[in-house]
């Protein structure tokens, strides 16, 4: 059977009712897909690569298959960079046709052992990331005026709450030195012992004791118990971390668990671009995002009162990714809320 006959759908018909059989009559790229596409978040989409890897077809047929759905309206692709992300259309959403058809895919997908492969499929999606941040990071960027420590120290006065601040994939601590003099207390996290070897060096003239880098996953469930234990963070940050993110949605929900009631969520990251070299050079994994897309992340995560704005150029240094635009997202947790599932 061909994918269009198993769909049922050889042209979509304005005003012909669709027929959508069980995904799972035949393992393939669209069973796999649409299963995957339902299951858990990491920005909702599969790259051709990846599902070619989950349904162990090769990379032309599954873009056959996949110029196939997209025809038939129901897989949306977009372009980033030379790579393409297929999901499921968003028209479809509330099919209850579709609805049906996923849910028994899924499970005949969880019985042939594709659904199985999707966590690992994501989980691979930074392990170049990992690679690279692991190599020697001997050079520490140039060191701020010295007096800053001592400014910032007067300047905590400005902030209203400023108990616990925690940074996420910290690399070599260069926002650490800013928030040591304004927090009573800073946790900053990396998975790579070589970066925190670098920020270690960056911090040691300060002699700061109130700051703790730990080596972890910012994932671990021991960095979320760490926070907890301390009753939770005023302001939580992710600074060029987002685009290293397996699941960037899964990041931001994330923070806005370590952050107490009323707490502050910062992150810093790209704009939507399309030079490839950054994966290349960088490792990044995202070419950037939307505002749009960093709205809806927020939302997601139960965040309130979003802004989205840009870092004037001339702020970001000569770095690797100065020729990109950055901005920030900074939302709130909700004042009132107790605690939250984590
Ligand atoms: C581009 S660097 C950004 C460093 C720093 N925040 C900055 O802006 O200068 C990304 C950092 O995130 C770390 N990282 C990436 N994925 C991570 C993960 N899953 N858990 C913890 N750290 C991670 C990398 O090791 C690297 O140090």
């Amino acid at each position: 059977m061909r994918l269009c006959e198993w769909w049922n759908i050889s042209k979509p018909h304005a005003g012909r009712r669709r027929t959508i059989p069980s995904l799972g009559a035949l393992p393939s790229v669209g069973g796999a897909a649409a299963a995957a596409f339902a299951g858990p978040d990491f920005r909702g989409e599969l790259s051709i690569g990846e599902l070619a890897e989950l349904t162990r077809e090769a990379q032309p047929n599954v873009s056959k298959h996949l110029k196939l759905l997209r025809e038939a309206g129901l897989v949306a692709v977009r372009r980033q960079g030379t790579r393409a992300f297929a999901r499921l259309s968003p028209d479809l959403n509330g099919d209850p046709l579709l609805a049906d058809a996923i849910r028994s895919g899924r499970a005949l997908c969880a019985e042939d052992g594709s659904l199985e492969r999707v966590a690992r499929v994501i989980q691979a999606r930074d392990e170049e990331a990992r690679a690279f941040f692991e190599q020697s990071s001997d050079e520490v960027s140039a060191l701020p005026v010295a007096e800053w420590s001592a400014y910032l120290t007067a300047l905590r006065t400005l902030l209203p709450k400023r108990g616990l601040a925690v940074d996420l994939g910290t690399g070599d601590g260069a926002l650490v030195e800013l928030l040591a003099p304004l927090f009573d207390r800073v946790i900053a996290v990396d998975r790579s012992e070589k970066q925190l070897e670098a920020a270690a060096r960056r911090l040691s003239s300060h002699g700061y004791e109130h700051v703790e880098l730990l080596q972890a996953a910012y994932d671990d469930s021991a960095i979320v118990d760490r926070v907890r234990e301390l009753g939770g963070a005023d302001a939580v940050f992710a600074v060029r971390l987002l685009h290293h993110a397996p699941r960037p949605q899964q990041l931001v929900s994330l923070l806005g668990t370590l952050v107490r009631p009323g707490g502050q969520v910062v992150v810093i990251d790209y704009g939507s671009h399309d030079d490839e070299l950054m994966r290349e050079r960088q490792a990044d994994l995202w070419l950037g995002f939307d505002r749009d897309e960093l709205f809806d992340f927020a939302k997601s995560a139960g965040l309130i009162d979003p802004e989205v704005f840009a870092i004037p150029a001339a702020r970001y240094g000569p770095g690797p990714d100065a020729h990109l635009k950055w901005q920030v997202l900074a939302a709130r947790r909700g004042p009132k809320e107790e605690t939250r599932p984590s």
